[in-house]
This record gives C-alpha cells, sequence and structure tokens, in this order.
C-alpha cells in the first residue's frame, strides 16, 4: 500500500470562462466545498457509509424510502433510512465477530436487492473494503478476483455458491468466510448471513475512518496479464457526491434509477453511494432487459432520474418512439448514458420517445466518478461526451508509434488545436482517483507521465472544449458497456487440450457496441469442425461466463509481431475489412 501515489490536492480548475453563469461552476472537487454538503465524522475523518446512511438518521429523511428493491418476477421490498442503519449495523457487528480488520476486503457476490446494499454499506460502515463482483461472472474470473483481492469474506446466494464458488472454493484458501442469504440450511463450508444478523445488535458506530483509506476494490482488464484491481479510498464520496448534483443532476426529492450491476464500477458509485449521499429514493430494478420491463420500471416508479447506458438504449431504439409513447413518463426529467459511445442518433431519440435529450458522460474505472459531461445546464453538443466537470482538468497528449502518448523521460507534449486526436488524459488530484492496483505499483507508475494520468482513450477536443470520443488506444474490448481484456479471455482457452494458441478481438456489434470474438489454432492432429468449435464455445462460457466469446473460428495462421505475440490489431483490420498494412486507421474504423 505505501506505493501509492499520494493524492495531490491541487487547486481545482475553475470551470471554463463560458460557463460562468452556472453558480455551481465555483465549487470543485475539494473537500472543503463538499463540507457544506457532506457532513465529515463527528470526530473528524470521512467515511462514505456514514455519508450514505448515518447523516441522514437525525434529519427529516430517516423514514423516508432510501430503496425500492424490484425483483424478478415484479415483487418490490422498500427499505428507509431508518432501515439501512440498522441493517447495515448488524453486518458491521458481524464482521466485527468473524474478525475482518478494518482495510480487509469483503466480497460480494449477490443479485441486486437489499441484501447486497446491506452488506455494501455496511462494509463501507465498518472501514473494510468492499468488492462487489458481477454475478454473470463465471469461476474463473470469481476466483482470480477473491484470490488477487485477499479476500477474507464472501457474501453471496446458496444458487451462486453452488455453481460459481464451490468449484473453485478449495482454491481460495485465503477465504475465511463465506455467508449464504436466505433461509434454507446453507451448503457445506458456508454460514447463514440470516442468522448471523439475527445475532447482533443494530446500533453501530462508525469508527474514525481516515479520508485516505481503502474503501472500494474495483477490478478492471487491460490488454495484458491479469485483472487490476483499482483501489479508491474513502475520500472518494466527495467526488460521488458532487459529480452526481452536477452531471446527474440528483436532489434529494429525485426517484433515480442507475441500471448498472454494482459487480461495475457505475453500479457502486452511482448505484449506491452518490444517491444515497443525496438522501433520495433509489429503484433497484434486479430483473432481465426487456423493453417493456424497463419503460414499466420508469413510469411504475415515477422515476425523476435515470441513469443507463448505450446498449440498452440501443435495444430500446428498436422499437422506435412507438413504444416509449404507451408509458406515462411524465415524471422523468433528466437521463444520462455511460460505459460506451452514445451515438448522436439516441441522443435525438431520446428527446422524442423519453422526452428528454439523453446526456452523455464519460469516466472509468479508475476515475472512479464522472469526469466529462453534457452536464445540467450545458448545451449538448450530440456525439460529444462534453466538458470536464469543474474541478477536473482534462487534456490531449501527442501520440508516439504504439498509438499511446509519447514519453520522453517524464515529458509528453500536449495538444493545443482543434480536432486533433491525443490520448486522453487527466490532471490527478480529483478525490475519487484510484490510488494503486491492489499489489501491482509498477502498473500503477505506468497510468502516469508528465503529471497527468493517462486514461487510455483517444478523443478530440473542439473550439469550446467539447470532448470527442475516438477509441481506444489499446486493445481492450468494450462488449455491452463492460470492458473486457482479450488476454484473460485468450488464456482460458488456451487452457483447453484443443488449442494451441488464440487471439481475441471486439468484433463491431450494432447493439453491444462490440462482441467477443477468438481466433483459435487448434493443436496438431485435431481436425477443425463444428463439434470442436462448440465444445470450446461451451468450455469458454462455462468458465468465463458473461465474458466469454460469442462467436470462434479456426484461423491455422495467426499473424504474430516480430516478439512472437499474436496481432490482435491486424485481427482486427482483417474483421473490418480495412487494408492490412495501414493500421493507423483503425482507431477511426468504429
Ligand atoms: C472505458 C472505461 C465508469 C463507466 C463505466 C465504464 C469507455 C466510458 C464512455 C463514453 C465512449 C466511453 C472508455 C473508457 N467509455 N464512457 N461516454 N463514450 N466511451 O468503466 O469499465 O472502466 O471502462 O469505457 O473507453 O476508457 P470501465
Amino acid at each position: 500500500m505505501q506505493s501509492w501515489i499520494p493524492i495531490r490536492k491541487t487547486d481545482a480548475e475553475r470551470a471554463a470562462a463560458n460557463l460562468s453563469h452556472y453558480p455551481w461552476v465555483q465549487h470543485d472537487f475539494s473537500w472543503e466545498h463538499a463540507r457544506e454538503r457532506l457532513r465529515g465524522l463527528p470526530d473528524g475523518g470521512l467515511n462514505i457509509g456514514y455519508e450514505a446512511v448515518d447523516r441522514h438518521l437525525d434529519t427529516e429523511r430517516r423514514d423516508k424510502t432510501a430503496l425500492r428493491c424490484v425483483d424478478r418476477s415484479g415483487v418490490v421490498r422498500e427499505l428507509t433510512y431508518a432501515d439501512l442503519g440498522r441493517d447495515t449495523s448488524r453486518f458491521a457487528n458481524l464482521l466485527d465477530r468473524l474478525g475482518v480488520h478494518v482495510g480487509e476486503r469483503v466480497f460480494l457476490l449477490l443479485p441486486r436487492g437489499p441484501e447486497l446494499y446491506v452488506a455494501a454499506l455496511g462494509t463501507l460502515r465498518y472501514g473494510a473494503a468492499l468488492s462487489p463482483l458481477f454475478p454473470a461472472f463465471g469461476p474463473e474470473p470469481i476466483r482470480e478476483r477473491i484470490e488477487l483481492g485477499d479476500g477474507m469474506v464472501l457474501v453471496t446466494t446458496p444458487e451462486l455458491y453452488e455453481a460459481r464458488v464451490a468449484p473453485v472454493r478449495d482454491r481460495l484458501p485465503g477465504l475465511r468466510h463465506v455467508l449464504v442469504t436466505g433461509d434454507a440450511t446453507p451448503p457445506a463450508g458456508t454460514t447463514s448471513l440470516q442468522a448471523g444478523l439475527a445475532a447482533e445488535s443494530d446500533r453501530f458506530t462508525v469508527r474514525p475512518t481516515d479520508p485516505g483509506d481503502i474503501a472500494l476494490l474495483h477490478f478492471t482488464s487491460g490488454t495484458t496479464g491479469r485483472p487490476k484491481g483499482a483501489v479508491h479510498v474513502h475520500e472518494a464520496v466527495v467526488a460521488h457526491h458532487t459529480s452526481a448534483l452536477y452531471a446527474l443532476d440528483l436532489h434529494p426529492d429525485d426517484v433515480f434509477w442507475c441500471t448498472a450491476d454494482p459487480g461495475w464500477v457505475t453500479g457502486t458509485s452511482y448505484g449506491i453511494i452518490a444517491p444515497l449521499t443525496h438522501g433520495l429514493t433509489l429503484v433497484v430494478d434486479a430483473g432481465e432487459f426487456s423493453a417493456r420491463r424497463w419503460f414499466q420500471t420508469l413510469e411504475r416508479e415515477r422515476v425523476t432520474v435515470w441513469y443507463t447506458a448505450p446498449t440498452a438504449i440501443r435495444m430500446l431504439m428498436r422499437h422506435g418512439t412507438s413504444l416509449a409513447r404507451q408509458y406515462d413518463l411524465s415524471a422523468l426529467r433528466f437521463v444520462a448514458s455511460v460505459g460506451e459511445p452514445l451515438n448522436p442518433e439516441a441522443v435525438y431519440w431520446g428527446r422524442e420517445a423519453l422526452g428528454h435529450p439523453i446526456h452523455d458522460t464519460w469516466w472509468q474505472t479508475e476515475t472512479g466518478a464522472i469526469m466529462i459531461s453534457n452536464f445540467a445546464g450545458l448545451d449538448i453538443r450530440p456525439g460529444s461526451m462534453g466538458l470536464p466537470l469543474p474541478g477536473v482538468q482534462v487534456a490531449l497528449l501527442e501520440r508516439g508509434d504504439n498509438g499511446r502518448a509519447r514519453v520522453t523521460g517524464d515529458t509528453v507534449e500536449t495538444i493545443d488545436r482543434p480536432g486533433v486526436v491525443g490520448e486522453l488524459a487527466l490532471r490527478p488530484g480529483w478525490p475519487s482517483m484510484f490510488r494503486g492496483y491492489l499489489h501491482d505499483p509498477d502498473r500503477y507508475a505506468g497510468c502516469f507521465a508528465g503529471g497527468w494520468y493517462l486514461s487510455g482513450d483517444l478523443a478530440s477536443r473542439d473550439e469550446d472544449g467539447y470532448v470527442w470520443f475516438v477509441g481506444r488506444a489499446d486493445d481492450v474490448i468494450k462488449s455491452a458497456g463492460h470492458l473486457i481484456g482479450p488476454f484473460e479471455v485468450e488464456s482460458t482457452l488456451m487452457e483447453h487440450p484443443a488449442v494451441a494458441e488464440a487471439g481475441v478481438i471486439g468484433r463491431p456489434d450494432p447493439v453491444a457496441g462490440e462482441i467477443v470474438k477468438a481466433f483459435v489454432t487448434l493443436r496438431p492432429g485435431v481436425a477443425e469442425s463444428d463439434d470442436v468449435r462448440l465444445d470450446l464455445l461451451g468450455f469458454a462460457r462455462k468458465r468465463l461466463g458473461a465474458v466469454a466469446p460469442k462467436e470462434i473460428v479456426f484461423d491455422a495462421h495467426l499473424p504474430h509481431t516480430r516478439s512472437g505475440k499474436v496481432m490482435r490489431r491486424l485481427l482486427k483490420a482483417r474483421e473490418l475489412g480495412l487494408p492490412e498494412g495501414d493500421l493507423s486507421t483503425l482507431e477511426s474504423a468504429h
């Protein structure tokens, strides 16, 4: 942990002069400004769970509905802020009884229901570090993340335990406690969450927490190597809260629905923390996507602010505007999107079908909170990600041969001319900046150069400073908003006895943005056949779950670099029908 780059409080940039008529532009992300809106612990310090729960308990919001959880079959369970206070206290006391130390990692593998939110906020109030996993992951990604994160406790359902964790349980010796939900007899090797909670007191006082203490661990993927565990600290709540105010226009009277799962950073920063710090009512829908169901949720819950993703919007757009118009969406007043490029048509569709244009927002697991957006009050430029939030300083950096920022010594060149593509960079110092990749200080250090954090994205800016997304500077795949590391998928495929080598790319897809496609060379003596292909698809699906390739093709002559690595960029160029010699055009091809 000592290897984290200490946070440097910048004099946060004042927003561009043409924004001065927005009153909050005078604000920045610093704790001094947030102090008026957040509270801080009574004896000093700052704790995310305290700001999301405790702070409301001596106000009139105490008995207000904090959470409305709609389960798969449409049954609604509600929790008030007071309920959250009691239930999260029980969970925090249970962690104490289990001997969990401050800063140790508690993993959650849970569908979106009250247990998930209680365990998440209980963990934060207790001072342990929260790591929610995406329930659609297969056993392999789950095992790898719990191992990398030194998971001490896992909370899951009996079904998810049997299907996803039991197969790898003996390879997780460090995981001490597995708590399962429900009232049935827990599977062997696990204990009952419900019984544990029932035995605990419903009072718990949040202990002194340093703003720089670890609070969250979110995994993300790079082009090479294992997943990276991005560490976030309690101070991040300042950015969660204020960015939600600026970019999502959240206020205490809102009914807010964020469609992301907490297993992804959006579902934690804006699906748990930010909305509850605003004291509003948060809607959680655990059901599968269907256009009708989603419109029903918007209508029935009278959602006022909605945060969703381009893939979902594109699926809704298939119905034109007619389906949306069958529902009463009159409560809705603000719609925002994140995770992948939002086509201009989607912005216009929002205006026609929902009555509101869609506000794009840009950020990453590493940034912890929204950094750039078409925020409330700003003129939307369809196709642009918007302007940096107040307090965020952005630059575009000149690129070198590998397509990423050119670093000479420790210097980089910024691009001032509009319309020129460079690597998107941010000036470190915002509160929700990641403070490390767990156990990987070199990779962390490699994200910074010349006083900038390098995002790995390519973008350009127009005359007014609006940022336009161009593509990734690396090989990571974006499918339905989820970042997928090709290396993780290739490694799993190569564990299959028939596979000699694999190269994995994102193939453009009109709905999901990209889908995972694998090119596979079989071992000598194994004949290419549909049976082998289907076997491989099933093998990958079983191990990887949602990140498995959707398409596998055989290729006996995968292209290699001189150092012997599969050239994913060339595979991609072929897939896109681009001339193989000219890889530089790749970035703008999608
Ligand atoms: C990558 C980060 C934190 C949000 C969820 C994703 C891509 C994100 C946009 C956008 C085009 C976007 C970038 C970024 N991305 N927002 N508005 N337009 N691309 O977090 O999984 O860490 O992915 O998502 O490529 O680097 P993530």
